[in-house]
């Protein structure tokens, strides 16, 4: 695997390949971003993964500086994948000037659910995106489902800058225990750990429940986000919403391919996750 630093050099490395697989990441890499990684071989090749940190998608009180870096164990993991080239700028080479030009996401999918909570964190996103598949040019690029709204976004951004990319969404890798991987389950303590499956239990039970006929959508919402708070949560929000458009369901479109998403707080991490109706 060669590991690249310069937008140059990648460009050079890259240069007459058409069939580029690309995965961009923040590393401190699990098997969900792997899993990531054999979905993009599947599709292209070769296979370029990338990972950078982006600071403009962190908020002031976000955990920008704390956020693990373990770029050693990371390249070790992408090499056994078989990845052809690991992207890594700095923030220098990705961010020489402050960053003026950015690319905003429509307000109706941008600025709902963590978009509400999170001020800033899409167009941060996007800007780092857009500027990410400017240096790989990939045919395919490979999101997960686990930050789904994102995933929504970002395919929505490259339809409607006509980009070349094709974005594959990729399914949740979850522990035995429900848990969805991520980066941040890292900061959970060991009893917060034990606790953490409790968001997608609570999720599974909507879904359950809204399978078996229940189209109160409401009342569905407010129980999970009160058995989460009951147990020591702070839920931002659950929510029942149309796959389409992350759009609440009107009265006559309960039988929508739906999405249940969720927000919460266990201790001081704040932990995402969603099940597909
Ligand atoms: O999902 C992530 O890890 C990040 O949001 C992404 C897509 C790599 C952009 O920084």
């Amino acid at each position: 695997m060669k590991v690249i630093s310069s937008i140059n050099d990648l460009r050079d490395q890259l240069r007459g390949q058409n069939r580029t697989s690309f995965v961009p990441t923040m590393g401190n890499l699990h098997e969900g971003h792997l899993s990531l990684m054999r979905l993009a071989r599947q599709h292209g090749d070769p296979v370029v993964a990338s990972i950078f940190v982006n600071r403009l998608q962190f908020g002031p009180n976000e955990d920008f500086d704390k956020y693990p870096r373990t770029f050693e164990a990371d390249i070790e993991k992408l090499q056994k994948e078989n990845v052809y080239i690991l992207f890594a700028p700095t923030e220098r080479e990705m961010y020489p000037q402050s960053q003026e030009y950015r690319v905003h996401p429509s307000h109706d999918l941008g600025d709902i659910l963590e978009g509400e909570f999170r001020t800033g964190f899409f167009t941060g996103v996007c800007t780092v995106v857009m500027k990410l598949m400017s240096c790989v040019q990939p045919r395919v690029a490979v999101f997960g489902k686990k930050d789904y709204q994102q995933l929504m976004i970002v395919r929505a951004m490259c339809e409607q800058f006509a980009l070349p990319t094709e974005v594959i969404a990729a399914e949740t890798v979850r522990d035995i225990d429900g848990l969805a991987l991520s980066s941040r389950n890292r900061y959970l303590q060991p009893a917060e750990r034990a606790e953490a499956p409790m968001l997608a239990a609570a999720l599974a039970r909507v879904r359950e429940r809204v399978l078996s006929g229940n189209r109160n959508f409401e009342m569905l919402q407010h129980e999970a986000m009160v058995s989460l708070s009951t147990a020591g949560w702070k839920p931002d929000y659950v929510a029942i919403r149309k796959r389409s458009n992350l759009l609440a369901p009107a009265a006559h479109e309960l039988d929508a391919p739906l999405v249940v998403l969720a927000a919460a707080k266990l201790g001081a991490t704040r932990l995402i996750d969603n099940l597909e109706i």
